[in-house]
């Protein structure tokens, strides 16, 4: 790995990754991101990564995944050998109200990004195309059993339809061209950079503001909550440890229904400002249920923890302090998420419920 193409590097997940790579492993080539910058896109999650290291080891390109040509170019412009594709549509609630977006980012989007890669690459097999994709495809548990590598898919909204397209785009492109690609899904991520669209930082924004908590239906649907900085190390060790060819599951093996991570947001926050325990439940507000709502995701994540000797380094409790502490000392970078897309989003789909 010499020079590492990054897409979607300005999002959550995406930017947390880049920051890690850079500081926090032995890397010493550099990276490449592109980046479209829609609504979740955010050039400020790198700030201190462009100021360090612009133009030396870190390249920023504002593009468009599914732009044919300007992939092509940027192939070889660069010269890149490793692509980690995190780029896409990502909020489940958006995809309901509009799959459009979902279907040409995550599905042709993706198809241009292996299409490109294959034309640059030919026959290399010094080189690799990792795919990020989620538990959702597998579905929806009931209240036992887990999602495996080899769990049968059965996506159930736009968004999982569409990543699940996606992933068997890798796998076709695996099979049918001997690209050399590996692929990860993985579940909840929650953390630093998280756009407050999603449960968690929506709850902690939302209690800063003392706005309704808006639980779908009964709050029993259960996630399985992974720290984002452990999902980027379980990427990296799959770059430079996994198999090619390989699918591997990375889960936070921290299920929770989602009053559970309510309260526990609520509880914190109270512990932080000083007041009793339960002084921010009252903002707790059930809502209309999210149609089509999977009502349990579950990863088992034994393969790459025993074949390549991954694991967590934190649990729940511990993760979730740090996530709220992160977003309690940047209200610089709340206070500029806020004043965007975000809250066109928000008066439009929450508060009116
Ligand atoms: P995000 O929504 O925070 O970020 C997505 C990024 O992709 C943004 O920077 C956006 O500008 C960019 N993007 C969107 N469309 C683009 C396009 N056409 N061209 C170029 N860039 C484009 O998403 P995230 O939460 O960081 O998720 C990253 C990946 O991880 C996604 O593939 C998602 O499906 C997957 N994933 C996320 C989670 C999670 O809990 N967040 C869980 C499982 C899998
Ligand atoms: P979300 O963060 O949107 O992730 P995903 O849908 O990909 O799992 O939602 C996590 C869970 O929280 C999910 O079961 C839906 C629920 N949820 C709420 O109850 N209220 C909310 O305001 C949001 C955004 C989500």
């Amino acid at each position: 790995m010499n020079v590492i193409m990054v897409t979607g590097g300005a999002g959550f997940i995406g930017s947390n990754f880049i920051r890690y790579v850079l500081e926090k492993t032995d890397f010493k080539g550099k990276i490449v991101n592109v980046d479209k910058l829609t609504y979740a896109g955010n050039p400020e999650n790198l700030s201190d990564i462009a100021q360090k290291y612009s133009s030396t080891r870190y390249f920023f390109e504002q593009t468009d995944i599914c732009d044919k040509e300007k992939i092509a170019e940027l192939f070889k412009k660069y010269n890149i050998d490793t692509v980690v594709h995190f780029a896409a549509e990502s909020h489940v609630d958006r995809s309901i109200l509009g799959p459009k977006d979902f279907i040409e980012t995550n599905i042709m989007g993706t198809f241009n990004l292996l299409e490109n890669a294959r034309n640059y690459w030919g026959q290399r097999t010094d080189v690799r195309f990792h795919h990020i994709s989620t538990d959702e495809v597998y579905g929806s548990l009931g209240e036992t059993g887990y999602f495996y590598e080899t769990t049968p898919y059965d996506p159930r909204s736009p968004y999982s339809a569409s990543k699940a397209s996606s992933d068997h785009l890798v796998e076709a492109y695996k099979h049918t061209y001997g690209l050399p690609v590996t692929k990860s899904n993985c579940s909840n991520n929650y953390g630093p950079y998280h756009f407050p669209e999603k449960l968690i930082p929506l709850l902690i924004l939302n209690i800063l503001d003392q706005k309704p908590l808006p639980v779908y239906g009964d709050g029993l649907n259960v996630r399985d909550w992974l720290y984002v900085e452990d999902h980027c190390s379980a990427i990296w060790t799959i770059l430079t440890k996994g198999i090619v060819g390989e699918t591997y599951n990375i889960g936070g093996e921290n299920e929770r229904t989602n009053i559970e991570i309510v309260n526990t947001v609520c509880e914190i926050m109270a512990e932080k400002h000083n007041k009793e325990k339960d002084f921010y439940k009252k903002l707790i507000t059930f809502v209309k249920d999210r149609p089509g709502h999977d009502r349990r995701y579950a990863i088992n994540c034994d393969k790459i923890k025993q074949q390549l000797g991954w694991k967590q380094s934190v649990n729940f409790e511990q993760g979730i302090r740090k996530t709220v502490e992160w977003y309690l000392a940047n209200s610089q970078w709340v206070k500029n998420v806020q004043s965007g897309d975000y809250k066109n989003w928000i008066n439009k789909n929450y508060e009116k419920r």
